[in-house]
């Protein structure tokens, strides 16, 4: 009986992504490497599919930030959209606020299915809730080899309902799912629907010049106000108060000479004000 409602469910969505969506490709596995990889794969070989969404059911090598890596069992709604240059803004300058864009729409789809929490991101783009992390964002941009145009990976990874007991127990601590928060049981075929959708509004505005995208991004700025400590891609180490982001998405940081702008780095430590 699960079985059938699982595959019921499967069949449902899948049929749903296809006809009422923007995509042009739909493809659904029990299990691959990593979405990203997949996708890039797809983006070497002769493939022009785009805008296009490649989704797993557990990845053997899920792939975070950095060099890290990206635990990926059941339960976790594991998926990368692939969309052009024409899904973005012609200014190149803009595309690194993809990212910052996706976890607007990530975050939206969390809260709605978690009224009961606050959902923040934390920069570039991690959402947590309560300080847990409930979902990660890796966007890679890649030429297509067909015609060398731009492409652009969204990899997008959601503990929907992960069960805890397998994971590393310091993974347990920092980590958290969309089914505890919202105390019920959550399809990730759901929570896929919703963020396809999601995605699509965010997109389309951003790509159109709005920055509605901003205003929301900095509602749920997780470190804006927080003592911070960042590494910087030379090395350096850098600490002082966040200040939220700026129009173009960088990361904002008081220290005693005044404010540096950060565009990328990483965030090392975070602490809420006294
Ligand atoms: C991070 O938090 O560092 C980013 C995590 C991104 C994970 C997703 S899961 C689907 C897609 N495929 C991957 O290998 N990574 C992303």
């Amino acid at each position: 009986m699960t079985h059938y409602w699982h595959q019921h469910h499967r069949e449902a969505a899948l049929e749903h992504l296809q006809q009422s969506s923007w995509l042009r490709e739909v493809r659904w596995l029990a299990e691959v490497d990593s979405t990203n990889s997949l996708a890039r794969r797809e983006l070497a070989s002769s493939w022009d599919r785009w805008p296009a969404l490649f989704v797993a059911d557990r990845q053997t090598a899920g792939r975070g930030r950095a060099t890290r890596q990206w635990w990926s069992p059941m339960g976790c709604l594991m998926c990368s959209f692939v969309v052009g240059v024409e899904h973005v803004p012609g200014d190149s300058a803009l595309w690194p606020q993809l990212s910052l864009v996706t976890g607007v729409a990530v975050a939206e789809v969390a809260q709605s299915h978690a009224a009961q929490s606050q959902v923040q991101l934390k920069w570039p783009n991690d959402v947590f809730v309560d300080g847990r992390k409930l979902a990660g964002i890796l966007v890679e941009a890649i030429p297509r080899a067909v015609d060398g145009r731009m492409s652009f990976i969204i990899g997008i990874g959601i503990n929907v309902a992960v069960d805890w007991s397998e994971a590393d127990p310091a993974l347990r601590q920092r980590a958290c799912s969309l089914a505890e928060l919202a105390r019920q049981p959550i399809a990730v075929e759901q929570v896929l629907i919703r963020l396809t959708e999601r995605l699509q509004v965010w997109l389309e505005s951003w790509q159109q010049g709005q920055w509605a995208w901003r205003e929301m991004w900095t509602e749920r700025s997780l470190l804006t106000g927080c003592h911070i400590q960042v590494r910087l891609p030379s090395g350096r180490m850098l600490e002082g108060v966040c200040q939220g982001i700026d129009a173009s998405g960088c990361l904002l940081i008081q220290i005693s000479s005044g404010i540096e702008r950060v565009q990328s780095a990483d965030v090392i430590a975070w602490h809420s004000p006294p």
